[in-house]
């Protein structure tokens, strides 16, 4: 392909702010205080629930939203004041509307031919081939359907060649096979190109597979930035711990012993910690299933009975209960297992991947 015609950029965020105001309504902020450091040619993958600001937080970036507060560096320029054209930012939104009398190609070729690139039409086939989308060139908007709306929208924003690429959930509407394989070629258009990149989504396998880092965000807050191995073995609290992770997480209440080196659960036995934590405290315990492990050993394990085994071929899924202990808990075990309903089991976790969380504030508890 064309070789990239720009250097990639820094993108930094400093106490971004949202507040949305309408009349007749409570002022609502919608992100509270923002900071992201993104090095040139990163892609970050902003993760969370529905509601929780990222397309907020995209849009402002953009410039389709203004700043309350806070501030948005491209390089070395504070964008905040400029208006989105002059940004070097591509967008991919779901709002984006196309031209509906102009072809798909005229769509995509549209911004190009503005500017005088040349080889406007040839950029076009290329990224169309590379996205699957060769056929739906000749097309006009009208006759789109929603995945092939969003590979559009995701054409052009490829197709400018920017800096910064901003993408806003771009892969929801395709149907499996096609999310996959789209979602391979973005990272490897990525990589070749070099845009920092961020891509916004509510999927945490989507994220997991393109990004180099993830911003877990909730409630207008980043709650973590790091690389999906970071967020994955070392939570920064119970929401990033639960809403990373398949199966979920096990969150169980427990009690630390008065040496602070093991954790109580119920009547089913305790967990060695790596401690010392704070004594005798009541606390959530983590548990990821991946992490526990059936064992014949009956000190620092926990007794167990089996409901129910859900044989996965490549691994095998135990739903199990704990004596004195609200809730179930799922548990990976290696292939070649065959457990049933009602065997009695003992289960530990290696101390380093026990969590502990205060049950009220869902802050992360650290040894001392
Ligand atoms: N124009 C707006 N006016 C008022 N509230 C808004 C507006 N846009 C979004 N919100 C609210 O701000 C919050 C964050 O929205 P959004 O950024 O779209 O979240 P996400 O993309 O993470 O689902 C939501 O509670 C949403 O209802
Ligand atoms: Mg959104």
């Amino acid at each position: 392909m064309t070789a990239p015609t720009q250097v990639a950029q820094r993108l930094r965020l400093r106490e971004l702010r949202k507040t949305y105001r309408s009349r007749g309504r409570e002022p609502f902020e919608a992100v509270k205080g923002i900071d992201l450091d993104i090095e040139p040619g990163e892609l970050v993958a902003l993760l969370g629930p529905s509601g929780c600001g990222k397309t907020t937080t995209l849009r402002m970036i953009a410039g389709l939203e203004t700043v309350t507060d806070g501030s948005i560096m491209i390089g070395d320029r504070s964008v905040g004041d400029l208006p989105p054209g002059k940004r070097q930012v591509g967008v991919g939104f779901e709002s984006y509307a196309l031209y509906p009398p102009l072809s798909v190609r005229e769509n995509l070729a549209y911004g190009l031919k503005a500017r005088r690139v040349r080889d406007a039409n040839q950029r076009v086939d290329r990224i169309a081939e590379r996205l699957e989308m060769t056929d739906l060139l000749g097309l006009r908007p009208a006759n789109l359907s929603s995945g092939q709306k969003q590979r559009v929208a995701l054409a052009r924003a490829l197709v400018r060649n920017p800096p910064v690429l901003l993408l806003d959930e771009p892969l929801s509407h395709l149907d499996a096979g096609q999310r996959q394989r789209v979602r391979r070629e973005l990272k490897v258009l990525q990589r070749e190109f070099g845009y920092t990149t961020i891509i916004v989504t509510h999927d945490q396998l989507e994220a997991l597979s393109l990004a180099d880092r993830l911003a877990v965000m909730d409630g207008g807050i980043i709650q973590q930035f790091g690389t999906p191995d970071e967020i994955f073995d070392d939570p920064a609290n119970r929401f990033v711990a639960d809403f990373v992770g398949e199966p979920p997480i096990n969150m169980l209440d427990g009690i630390t012993s008065d040496d602070g080196r093991t954790v109580q659960l119920g009547d089913a036995g305790g967990l060695t910690l790596a401690g010392p934590f704070p004594t005798a405290r009541q606390v959530q315990v983590g548990l990821r299933p991946q992490d526990c492990v059936l064992t014949t050993q009956t000190t620092g394990a926990l007794s167990a009975t089996v409901l129910v085994y859900e044989n996965l071929l490549e691994y095998g899924l135990a739903t199990v209960r704990l004596a004195g202990v609200e809730g179930r808990v799922v548990v990976q075990v290696a292939a070649g297992h065959s457990l049933t309903s009602g065997d009695i089991v003992s289960i530990t976790a290696p101390p380093e991947r026990v969590y502990l969380f205060d049950p009220v504030t869902g802050d992360r508890l650290r040894a001392s």
